[in-house]
C-alpha cells in the first residue's frame, strides 16, 4: 500500500491523501499503547500529517498531552518528517480569554499547546472557527504573529464561510503570510460546501483538508446492520453523533453500499475516493479507533479513481 501526496494549494507543502486526526481516541482516558500503535502505523503508511486542536480530549488538552508524550518517548527523531497542526478558537478554559478568536486567546492557547505537545513549533496553526464578535483583522494579526514568532510555520482557517474566508485570505496575503489551508466538513452525507465553498477554494487557489469524511463512521460498514454498540454514536462523551442521526441516514447508506459492491470496493473506500475525486480536496482527515480501521481507511489511497458510471450512480441516489 503506498500513499499518494497532493500539493496543498499553491504552497510548497505536499499532503498525504489520507491524514489522521486526534479528536477522538487519544485522550488520557484512552489506551496509551493503542495511541502509540496508531501513530506508528500511520507513519509506516505514509500518513505524515497529524491534526490536533487545543480542546481535543476529553478533558480538553489531553490529546495534545498524549501526543507530546508519544513525541518525546518515541517519535522525536521523526519530527521533520511529520506535519503537525493544532487549533484554537473553541472553548478551552473558563473566563473571557479561554475561547473564540481574540489575539489574547489565540496567542496564549498556542503557547499552551506547544508545552503540552513538547514541541518548539507547529507546522500549521488554525483559527478553529470564525468569531462573530472579534474583528477579523485581530484574529489575522494573532495568526501572523504566530508565524513571525516562529511558533507556527503556516496558517490554517477552519469552518470559515466563503465571504469571511476570502477576507481573511486577503488580509493574510497583505502580510505576506498566505493562508495555507482551509479545513471544513465534507462527506457523502453533507455536501453543503458544493454550493459555494469549493468555488471559493478554487478562486483563492487554497489547499483544503476535509474533516469527518466518513461522517464519523456512518460511511463505513459499521452501521449497515443497524446500531453498533461499539461505536461513537453510542458513546456518551460524543455529543456530535447519535442514534437518531444514524437511523435517519440508514436507507441512503445501504444504497451507497450497493454501489460500493458494484465498484468492488468497501463503503469506506468508496466514501474516501469520492472525496479525493475532487481536485479542490488536498487531503481527507480521518479518525481511527484502532489499527484495523486505520488500515481500511488507508486502503482508499491505493484504489483507482471512481468510474463515471459509479459517480453518476452516487449522484442519482
Ligand atoms: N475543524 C473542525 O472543527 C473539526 C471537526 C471535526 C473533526 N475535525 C478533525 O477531523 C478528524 C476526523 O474527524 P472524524 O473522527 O469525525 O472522522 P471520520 O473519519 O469521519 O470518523 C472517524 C470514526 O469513524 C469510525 N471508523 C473509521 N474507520 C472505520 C472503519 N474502517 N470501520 C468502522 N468504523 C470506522 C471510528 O469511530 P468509532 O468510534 O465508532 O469506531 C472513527 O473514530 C478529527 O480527528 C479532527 O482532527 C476537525
Amino acid at each position: 500500500m503506498s500513499m499518494n501526496y497532493r500539493r496543498c494549494g499553491k504552497s510548497g507543502i505536499l499532503l498525504p491523501e489520507i491524514s489522521l486526526g486526534l479528536w477522538h481516541n487519544f485522550s488520557t482516558a484512552d489506551n496509551y499503547s493503542n495511541a502509540r500503535e496508531l501513530i506508528s502505523r500511520s507513519i509506516d503508511l505514509g500518513i505524515c500529517h497529524l491534526d490536533l486542536a487545543n480542546n481535543y480530549g476529553p478533558p480538553p488538552g489531553s490529546a495534545e498531552e498524549t501526543f507530546g508524550r508519544l513525541m518525546s518517548e518515541q517519535f522525536a527523531a521523526q519530527r521533520d518528517s511529520l506535519l503537525i497542526s493544532t487549533k484554537a478558537g473553541h472553548l478551552m478554559w473558563e473566563g473571557p480569554y479561554g475561547d473564540w478568536g481574540s489575539k489574547k486567546h489565540l496567542t496564549a492557547s498556542l503557547d499552551q499547546s506547544l508545552k503540552r505537545m513538547r514541541l518548539d513549533y507547529v507546522d500549521i496553526f488554525y483559527s478553529h472557527r470564525p468569531d462573530p464578535d472579534t474583528p477579523i483583522e485581530e484574529t489575522v494579526s494573532a495568526l501572523v504573529q504566530a508565524v513571525r514568532s516562529g511558533k507556527a510555520l503556516y496558517i490554517g482557517l477552519s469552518k470559515y464561510p466563503p465571504a469571511l474566508l476570502k477576507q481573511a485570505c486577503a488580509l493574510l496575503r497583505e502580510e505576506r503570510i498566505p493562508c495555507l489551508i482551509h479545513q471544513f466538513r465534507y462527506n457523502l452525507l453533507d455536501r453543503s460546501c458544493e454550493e459555494e465553498g469549493l468555488a471559493t477554494l478554487r478562486e483563492e487557489q487554497l489547499g483544503s483538508i476535509v474533516f469527518s469524511p466518513l461522517a464519523q463512521g456512518q460511511l463505513t460498514g459499521k452501521y449497515l446492520e443497524g446500531m453498533n454498540e461499539d461505536s461513537r454514536a453510542k458513546r456518551n462523551d460524543s455529543p456530535f453523533l447519535n442514534e437518531a442521526q444514524v437511523s435517519s441516514n440508514h436507507a441512503y447508506i445501504l444504497k451507497l453500499n450497493e454501489i460500493a459492491k458494484q465498484a468492488d470496493i468497501s463503503l469506506t473506500e468508496l466514501s474516501l475516493r469520492w472525496l479525493l475525486q475532487r481536485e479542490e480536496v488536498s487531503s481527507v482527515l480521518i479518525g481511527a479507533r484502532n489499527i484495523s480501521q486505520l488500515n481500511s481507511c488507508a486502503a482508499a489511497a491505493g484504489c483507482a479513481p471512481l468510474s463515471e458510471q459509479i459517480m453518476s450512480a452516487i449522484n442519482a441516489l
